[in-house]
């Protein structure tokens, strides 16, 4: 059991990405916390080394702290100098016959408040994802009835490979919750993205937010969503031009986290994939982060089947064909470099006219200018959407509150874009409704209250 030395309110979450701002808010907060047994579980991999330092850390908070190294992460740092800072015997094969006797699988999760994976390794999430248990931490894993907390840490492309996505989209709805990557360069030379172990810091607060919310962790989703999976698509995409320039837009990306926002609090399954945004993560939601075109499609690929999807990115519908590997320079008397521009796969339209797989209620957005409506009904037509969320980004609309009336070529952050409220039309085959202008939250709402309800008339019901 965790003893409390003091009650502290946390955000209580059931599962998903901790949220890494509050976590360390919290983390700052409070110089006394909760005394709890943790079970660390080390995968191998580079990033092994920081967890030197994260056993410091939580030993400093009182913590006490058990370790079960994978064999690989006994490559990486050695089991004898875990053990010196734990102060505790370290545990690294599972047929060892005195571990056995004195303290087999069941007892190392039962002695635990929380289970620990770092670094998680695509090798450890996988096992995890699919129940397998070939050596101790995996047996651990499966044995175990606790909170989980993994921080993956790996090779961008193995982060965003289809197989790493489905796995992690299985972890949390099973319950698991996800700290990081961080997204950065990588050990590896000239690789850079998704991947990183997040920092120290940021993972003891996200364990102690864990362990403050594990009195809910096993409350079943509620909600006219429960049970579903809803898909979310947000941000801007960026295209490079060479490794320091890149083709991007203005979204904010803030109707799309808070749609993802929205379906979780009605009680689904969220998976947000995101394009580069500079907002807080919406609580309760599995985030795939991505930068270009090309990496949100493989990411909503990999995250289907959902039942609702939702595109509320502006994708950019060009890339530039062949970007440079090295900096362009800017040579006296060349001239400007000519970009050739290649077009993007349309996601939207990919997903919705999917022969098999298709959710069962496809929305797409229309950001337009001008004819707004005429816009909308041809897009439903042409990408086979079922709904078009239509609104006017148009710098006159009136829309945006404050600094919604910028001057043209003032900068992002005016108007829909960037602004915090919108006022959309959706069009379906049925006719259109015109909704008055609101927060993006409730515009956010009242579309998954209508997907809901959608969902459940197509399905007579559940
Ligand atoms: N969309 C997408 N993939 C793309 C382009 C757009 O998934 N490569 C989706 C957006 O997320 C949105 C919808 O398609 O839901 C409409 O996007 P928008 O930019 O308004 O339309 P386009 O098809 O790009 O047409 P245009 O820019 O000419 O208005």
């Amino acid at each position: 059991m965790t003893r409390l030395l003091r009650d502290l309110p946390l955000p209580a979450r059931r599962y998903g990405i901790i949220h890494h701002r509050t976590a360390i808010r919290h983390a700052r907060r409070s110089s006394i916390i909760a005394v709890s047994r943790i079970l660390l579980i080390m995968g191998g991999g580079i990033a092994a080394y920081k967890c030197l330092d994260l056993i410091r850390r939580l030993r400093e908070r009182n913590h006490t702290v058990r370790v079960v190294m994978t064999k690989a992460a006994a490559e990486f740092i050695t089991p004898l100098s875990v053990g010196a800072l734990t102060n505790e015997r370290v545990f690294t094969e599972l047929f060892d016959l005195d571990d056995e006797r004195e303290i087999g699988h069941i007892r190392l999760s039962r002695e635990a408040d929380v289970l620990v994976v770092a670094p998680a390794t695509a090798d450890l999430l996988a096992k995890m994802a699919h129940g397998l248990a070939n050596d101790l931490a995996s047996t651990v894993l499966l044995a175990t009835d606790k909170p989980v907390l993994v921080a993956p840490a790996m090779n961008p492309k193995m982060w965003l490979h289809p197989a790493t996505q489905r796995n992690m989209a299985t972890l949390v709805a099973d319950g698991v919750t996800v700290i990081g990557p961080g997204v950065g360069e990588m050990a590896e030379r000239g690789e850079a993205g998704p991947g990183r172990l997040v920092e120290v810091p940021e993972l003891v607060a996200a364990i102690e937010a864990r362990l403050e919310a594990s009195g809910s962790a096993s409350i079943p989703a509620a909600g006219p969503l429960a049970g579903r999976h809803v898909l979310v698509t947000s941000g801007p995409t960026h295209e490079p031009i060479d490794p320091v320039r890149y083709i991007a837009n203005r979204s904010s990306g803030k109707q799309g986290h808070a749609i993802a926002a929205a379906a979780a609090s009605l009680g689904a399954r969220v998976t947000l994939v995101s394009g580069p945004v500079a907002i807080p993560d919406p609580p309760g939601v599995f985030i795939a982060r991505v930068e270009t075109a090309a990496d949100m499609l493989a990411a909503v690929t990999a995250a289907l089947p959902a039942d609702i999807a939702i595109f509320a990115a502006a994708v950019a519908d060009w890339r530039v064909d062949d970007a440079a590997t090295q900096k362009i320079k800017k040579t006296r008397g060349d001239g400007a470099p000519k970009l050739a521009l290649v077009e993007n796969t349309d996601i939207l339209r990919h997903v919705a006219t999917l022969k098999s797989g298709r959710p069962s209620l496809v929305i797409g957005f229309a950001a337009e200018t001008h004819d707004i409506v005429a816009h909308a009904k041809a897009k439903l037509a042409s990408k086979g959407a079922d709904w078009i969320v239509a609104n006017d980004v148009s710098h006159d609309s009136g829309i945006g509150g404050e600094g919604a009336r910028g001057v043209p070529g003032s900068g992002a952050g005016r108007g829909v874009m960037g602004g915090d409220r919108n006022a959309v039309h959706l069009v379906s085959g049925t006719g259109i409704e015109s909704w008055p202008e609101g927060s993006k939250a409730e515009i956010a709402q009242r579309l998954m209250v209508a997907a809901a309800a959608a969902l459940d008339t197509r399905a007579g019901g559940r």
